[in-house]
């Protein structure tokens, strides 16, 4: 078990819009920070940030929670594994209470953990090799050529891996590392006799980071044209390193994403390395490979707005132009670059010189739909048949917005390109859409939600766990003033208890807000901040008034479907203490039994032995939880 001590440390050091930063875009607004829900489609923004209450709230679909939360819920963690993240994140040591939890760590975890201490080594051996004798005048002088300053040297941790066949391996046994974690990390191998040899040699050596700045591969360049290897060897693929979910300098890069709101995407390192050093910060590279829908996520999550710089040469262009359709597809406002033949952005960066190359990108850039219809109409002038086919190409793309209004937008400067009638092409767009049956299907009901969400769930409807979270809220807004203890209140008590246990968590967005509402207050104004009736039924949000509006004038009954077994407890005001500890104890039950039964269904769907014991084991603490609750609700309330 990490210790409370460990805990704190992490919950005290994360602050919540750096975590939240990580993974989606998040624009100032007022004392709080204003973000796209990463939990469910929005268009609109309401997934809300407050620094100075460490928590995150989203009034479209509810989901709220400080920095633990957000990232056990956003990565599906459980708590540990999430403190364990923050940890990394912010460079925090935990200490762990006894011997016995480490069986706790799974095996997996401690794989990715070796891999990432194997690449951190390798990382720091490559840099390091780039200052000796051998690096200095095959490795750095290359860069030095390529023009390469020792700042993006630095930034983009370059590094060289020397010609010998074993120097890694030499460098990793003397720092008595198990070559084996080497070899899954793809960067030794293996041989017959048992020894090994290194997979990197003689190549300046580009670590490839993650969102978090943790080095997960490689990208190694020869140094001079050899058509006998490859011109760059790539890690392979690890636990760490899924090529389809990363973005080469996606680090480096995503404050400048997020503070420009658009991300340029570009094909190789060093076109990222050399647009960077001219200061074009907020540029991403797929690294030679097809565009996938996780690397758009990646990008989704700082920006809207992309602009695809291409190499100059048209069959790469068209063999590319899928690429767009993933793009707009996704939502993504799409742009692009193009550049004369035989250069590439890195090239002709370095050609212009790096304040005319960033005029340049001000001025050669086109939407997409300019940009392709350029590209296909090239060759084709008045040949009705092919015209067409551009045209369905040209409407294909169109289709694929997931916006209407955009998608007629687009219908209009399509008429007006190709001269022809706009209705005709609102038309033509209308069947493709509905040719791709799914996806149409998800248009609609992605729709539908955005507008349920916007209506909150009707205060009648509740159900099992809501039903508790009804009361709970009831007495807080009824009897929170009101003294628990000696020295403290109602409200205090809730409090704690709900920070007491993550699982806790208040899932209807009305009462989150009342919560919230009344938790932001005590603690920003602990001293001169009472809670009465008043402050909620004057309250400026609505629905906050609403709700105590009803809570103040009617009388709740507590129905037998929450209390179940038919004990019913009694509701006057001045019970609230009884209530409380009840309520609480019903609220947890309930919150057990859901984990128990997701732990179970995780159970089933488990993948080897290995999760499955982990899950045995979860449950028989669940169990043990449950019987513990149950038999304190018995003594409460039959007291
Ligand atoms: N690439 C690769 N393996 C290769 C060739 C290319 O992984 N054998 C990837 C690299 O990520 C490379 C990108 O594809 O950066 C683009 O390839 P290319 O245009 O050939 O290289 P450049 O990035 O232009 O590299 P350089 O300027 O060093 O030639
Ligand atoms: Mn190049």
């Amino acid at each position: 078990m990490i210790s409370r001590q460990s805990i704190d440390a992490v919950i005290n050091a994360a602050a919540i819009e750096e975590v939240v930063g990580d993974y989606i875009a998040l624009k100032k607004r007022g004392a709080n920070l204003l973000g796209r829900c990463p939990f469910h489609d929005e268009k609109t923004p309401s997934f809300t940030v407050s620094p100075a209450k460490g928590i995150y709230k989203c009034f479209g679909c509810g989901k709220a929670g400080n920095s633990v939360s957000f990232l056990m819920e956003h990565d599906n963690l459980n708590f540990a594994d999430a403190i364990r993240k923050l940890a990394a994140k912010y460079n925090i040591t935990l200490e762990e209470d006894t011997i016995i939890n480490r069986e706790e760590y799974n095996e997996a975890q401690q794989k990715r953990e070796n891999l990432l201490i194997a690449l951190l080594f390798a990382r720091d051996f490559f840099r390091e090799q780039l200052k000796s004798e051998e690096g200095r005048i095959v490795g750095d002088s290359y860069f030095r050529e390529r023009g390469f300053t020792q700042q993006t040297i630095d930034e983009f941790e370059l590094g060289y891996s020397p010609q010998g066949w074993e120097s890694l391996v030499n460098a990793a046994k003397a720092n008595r590392f198990n070559l084996d974690y080497f070899a899954d990390a793809g960067l030794v191998k293996k041989k017959e006799d048992g020894s090994y040899f290194d997979m990197f040699r003689h190549r300046v050596i580009f670590p490839i980071h993650d969102l978090t700045g943790k080095v997960i591969a490689f990208g190694g360049r020869q140094l001079e044209k050899d058509e006998r290897s490859p011109k760059y060897l790539n890690s392979p693929e690890t636990d760490v390193y899924h090529k389809s979910q990363v973005l080469y300098g996606i680090f480096q890069a995503k404050k400048h994403i997020k503070a420009l709101n658009n991300c340029y995407l570009v094909e190789g390192y060093t076109d990222v390395t050399t647009l960077h050093q001219g200061d074009v910060k907020n540029v991403v590279a797929s690294s030679g490979t097809s565009l996938t829908e996780g690397q758009i996520r990646l990008i989704k999550r700082f920006t809207d707005n992309v602009t695809v710089l291409y190499d100059g040469d048209a069959a790469g262009i068209k063999a590319s132009l899928r690429g767009i359709d993933l793009l707009l597809e996704q939502g993504l406002n799409v742009r692009t670059v193009s550049f004369p033949e035989g250069e590439d952005p890195d090239s002709y960066c370095k050609k212009l010189g790096a304040a005319a190359f960033r005029e340049y990108l001000q001025s050669a850039n086109k939407d997409f739909i300019l940009f392709k219809t350029d590209l296909l109409m090239e060759g084709v002038a008045n040949d009705p048949i092919k015209k067409t086919e551009v045209v369905k190409s040209l409407l294909t793309s169109i289709s694929l917005i997931p916006d209407a209004l955009k998608r007629a937008a687009y219908a209009r400067e399509c008429s007006k390109l190709m001269d022809m009638d706009e209705k005709l092409l609102l038309v033509e767009i209308a069947k493709l859409r509905k040719s791709k049956g799914s996806i149409e299907q998800q248009v609609i009901s992605t729709e539908i939600r955005d507008m349920l969400q916007t209506e909150l769930p009707k205060p009648e409807t509740y159900s099992g766990g809501d039903l508790q979270e009804l009361h709970l809220v009831r007495l807080l807004i009824q009897s929170g003033h009101k003294k628990f203890t000696e020295d403290t209140t109602v409200a205090d008590f809730i409090f704690k208890e709900l920070q007491e246990d993550e699982a806790l968590r208040i899932v209807n967005p009305v009462y989150q807000k009342v919560i919230e509402e009344v938790a932001g207050n005590i603690l920003s104004t602990p001293e001169d901040f009472t809670l009465s009736e008043q402050f909620f039924i004057n309250h400026e949000d609505g629905d906050i008034r609403r709700l105590a509006a009803d809570f103040l004038t009617e009388r709740y009954e507590l129905s037998p479907a929450w209390l179940e077994g038919g004990i019913v407890l009694k509701t006057e005001r001045e019970n609230y203490v009884h209530d409380l500890q009840s309520l609480f104890l019903f609220l947890k039950k309930t919150k057990v039994e859901q984990l128990i039964k997701a732990n179970l269904e995780e159970f089933g769907n488990a993948a080897d032995e290995h999760q499955k014991e982990s899950c045995m084991q979860y449950h028989m603490q669940l169990i043990g939880v449950r019987n513990a609750i149950a038999e304190l609700l018995g003594t409460v309330v039959s007291s």
